[in-house]
């Protein structure tokens, strides 16, 4: 598929500009699937570096094609992390967590000295909200957190509501974490950093998928070819 063509030449791209000896952050969802997965065949060839994947399907993966792993227990920090994006701003601002690993992800990139995302061309947006905003919670008070969460999309002008992520009906989804997942549909989000910060304000949000000027540089594939967006 064309698609997943871009995508691993934007991962093609990351890994090329990797010095060997790294401390690696690795993101999850397919883009960096196929980050993990060239990476797996240059760990075979010799390729010296340490990572910390930001999902158990992540770590799985990793393992299975011998990549050493550690974690931010034995790391405190990390030079790169290499993460996709649901959507990309011309300031570089993301969301993220279609995936559902947005909270290990943003802990990941925020120890990460640099986090690099690798997209096709069809996640750049001029504003941030056309896809919807993935919103971790803790199960305890979901009613109440609901709740909140729909007055703050009121007041940040949200066209349309809300939707509690499930893998089937009735069954919700769990992140790694153990906790939930709202996914809110903004429409449009003209005030991200106002946004974050009330989102946050909520006691029974865990983290939210804004990532904001956190990503230093993008690899986005187009047909014509991998443009870098720093
Ligand atoms: C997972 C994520 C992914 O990086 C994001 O959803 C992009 O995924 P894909 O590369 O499959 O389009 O944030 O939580």
């Amino acid at each position: 598929m064309m698609s997943e063509h871009l995508k691993r030449q934007a991962a093609a791209m990351a890994l090329a500009t990797l010095k060997p000896g790294l401390r690696l952050g690795l993101g999850t969802g397919s883009t960096a699937r196929h980050f993990v997965d060239l990476l797996g065949k240059q760990v075979a060839d010799g390729f010296d570096c340490i990572c910390v994947p930001t999902s158990e399907a992540t770590a799985e993966q990793a393992r299975s094609l011998n990549i050493p792993l550690s974690d931010l227990d034995t790391l405190d920090r990390l030079d790169v992390t290499i993460d996709g994006a649901d959507e990309i701003d011309p300031q570089l601002n993301l969301i993220k967590g279609a995936g559902g690993a947005l909270l290990r992800e943003k802990i990941v990139a925020a120890a990460s000295d640099v986090m690099i995302v690798i997209a096709d061309s069809s996640k750049l947006v001029e504003t941030l909200g056309r896809f919807p905003l993935p919103i971790e919670v803790n199960r305890f008070g979901l009613g109440a957190t609901r709740h909140a969460i729909a007055a703050v999309m009121v007041r940040h002008g949200a066209e349309s509501g809300l939707r509690l992520r499930e893998t089937a009906p009735g069954l919700p989804y769990v992140t790694d974490g153990g906790h939930l997942i709202i996914d809110a549909f903004f429409g449009r989000i003209s005030q991200p950093e106002a946004l974050s910060r009330d989102l946050l304000d909520i006691a029974g949000v865990v983290q939210h998928g804004l990532f904001l000027k956190m990503c230093k540089m993008a690899y986005v594939a187009t047909p014509d070819g991998v443009r870098t967006l720093a």
